[in-house]
């Protein structure tokens, strides 16, 4: 579901393409240089005015081929709004094929549509339908390009099947490692942040359209499958089993998972009232499913009482045995290596994500520190809590004091650039800006406008140039120079 039309940056950015309209100018905070990539992207791509409300009688009725987000240039799509995923999927680890299954997409065109783009890298379709008849489609890099048997008018709702099969191709990224659909030695795991899921579902593989799932998921007989959401069955038939999962609340693609394999699971609800799922592979000995499940419980009801009450309908959390060198907050029930399941800090960094980054999800790459300098003050905040850390204050002197380190200081946290996405600025000095902000608007005005944050923008995407509006409306102080040092400046922060 792509939310809040009117204060999507690519509706604002058609003016610029030499269309007429009412357009909103986008907020004078963006920097100059993310402005003019997104003019750019916008106006060469050939759907960024098949968006346009405006264009959509003159342009051609073709999706466009990329959201034009420049840091992940390719990914997502125009031109139709995903409602929901469902992913039939038959895992057999280890097998070729190690993937097999349908999935059905279904959407609402944004304009008239004669043709548009899901994307899926590698893999072998051998079949695409529209509304159960027969569509051509070609491939070409990671764009599926589908023209349905008739033409969808704008408004209209579409169920793409794709059928398909193979083995997924895990990314290795120069600067992100390796990630996407990783084998493990008893199944499968799936860490897709930014680009990774569209190496296993055809999708509309940008954060900015998000949708409910339902996962139907079948595996060898003594293999567990765990996907987001609540478990709605489990089928046994000859020597597979059949595990069927279902999240309804708008969930980002890169945060949809699948984990196969043997594990101890344990299921309860939290003291608050929130059913908790907890999954441990068996060979995992740092941790254990009861290990996971507690501390999870802790965390979720701790963050509820801080950050307002738990966004979805599960939580829980995977902890499998291979080593990678992050953890993911896939939406209910974020996926941790073998060390990272067994320490709290993280459990507490992943939980936050199910409200900065999940509920409230980016509109850009570039927004990232609203996931990971909000989910870093958490960390601060778990460790101040539980005692187990130093104080919040320390954690912010203690980098403060770092002058001689670039890394921090040279890297804007709010337009980081690709190559730094997930580097120190975006987590740390971004979990610093919070800090300094809570400094200058006093702990009740903070902690009002995170909840504030986290209620107004629930299940939809959100800009930092709409966090600034909601920290200045809720303090009643104008913010501009505060956030422009330490959100867009390029040294260290001195006065604010
Ligand atoms: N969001 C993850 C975290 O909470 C980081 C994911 C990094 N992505 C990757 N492909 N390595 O820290
Ligand atoms: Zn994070």
């Amino acid at each position: 579901m792509v939310g809040r039309i009117g204060q999507n940056g690519e509706f604002a950015l058609s003016a610029f393409c030499g269309e007429a309209g009412a357009v909103s100018l986008p907020s004078p905070r963006l920097p100059l240089s993310a402005l003019l990539v997104g003019v750019l992207t916008a106006c060469s791509s050939n759907g960024g005015s098949a968006r346009s409300p405006t264009a959509a009688s003159v342009a051609p009725a073709v999706g466009a081929v990329s959201a034009g987000d420049a840091y992940v240039p390719g990914d997502g799509n125009g031109g139709y709004d995903v409602q929901h995923y469902s992913l039939d999927l038959r895992i057999t680890p280890k097998a070729t094929p190690e993937l097999a299954g349908t999935a059905t997409v279904t959407a609402v065109a944004t304009g008239p549509l004669t043709r548009f783009d899901l994307d899926l890298t590698g893999l072998n379709v051998s079949e695409v339908t529209v509304d159960g008849r027969t569509a051509s489609y070609t491939r070409r890099d990671s764009e599926l390009t589908v023209t349905p048997a008739a033409p969808i008018a704008r408004g209209g709702r579409f169920a793409v099947r794709v059928r398909y099969s193979g083995i997924p191709r895990q990314i290795d990224d120069p600067v992100l490692g390796r990630y996407g659909w990783l084998s493990t030695s008893d199944g499968v795991f799936t860490g897709d942040e930014p680009s990774g899921a569209h190496t296993w579902f055809p999708s509309n593989d940008h954060p900015e359209d998000k949708a409910s799932f339902d996962f139907r998921l079948t595996v060898p007989h003594g293999l567990t499958a765990i996907a987001n959401g609540i478990q709605t069955g489990t089928a046994t038939t000859g020597n597979s089993t059949t595990y069927r999962w279902r999240e309804d609340a708008p969930m980002a693609t890169y945060l949809a998972m699948v984990d196969v394999g043997r594990f101890k699971v344990r299921t309860g609800r939290t003291p608050g009232g929130v059913p908790v799922y907890a999954a441990v592979d068996p060979t995992v000995t740092t941790t254990t499913a009861d290990k996971l499940y507690d501390t999870t419980a802790r965390v979720v009801d701790t963050w509820a009482k801080l950050f307002g009450p738990y966004p979805f309908a599960s939580a829980g959390g995977v902890v499998d045995n291979l080593q990678v060198g992050f953890a993911l907050e896939t939406q209910t029930k974020p996926e941790y290596g073998p060390a990272m399941g067994a320490d709290p800090t993280t459990i507490a960094h992943e939980l936050s994500h199910q409200w900065f980054g999940d509920s409230v999800t980016v509109t850009h790459w570039s927004d990232i520190w609203l996931n990971e300098g909000f989910a870093t003050y958490a960390e601060w905040l778990w460790g101040e809590r539980s005692g187990t850390g130093p104080s919040v204050q320390a954690q912010f002197d203690q980098r403060y004091r770092q002058t001689g380190s670039p890394d921090l200081w040279t890297v804007p946290p709010a337009a980081p650039g690709r190559a730094q996405l997930f580097g120190r600025s975006v987590y740390e000095r971004g979990g610093m800006t919070l800090h300094a902000l809570r400094q200058k608007v006093g702990d009740a005005k903070f902690f009002a406008i995170l909840r504030a944050w986290t209620s107004e923008h629930r299940h939809g995407n959100a800009t930092t140039g709409q966090f600034i509006a909601l920290a200045e409306r809720v303090s009643g102080k104008d913010l501009g120079r505060f956030f422009q040092v330490w959100l867009y400046g390029k040294k260290r922060p001195t006065s604010w």
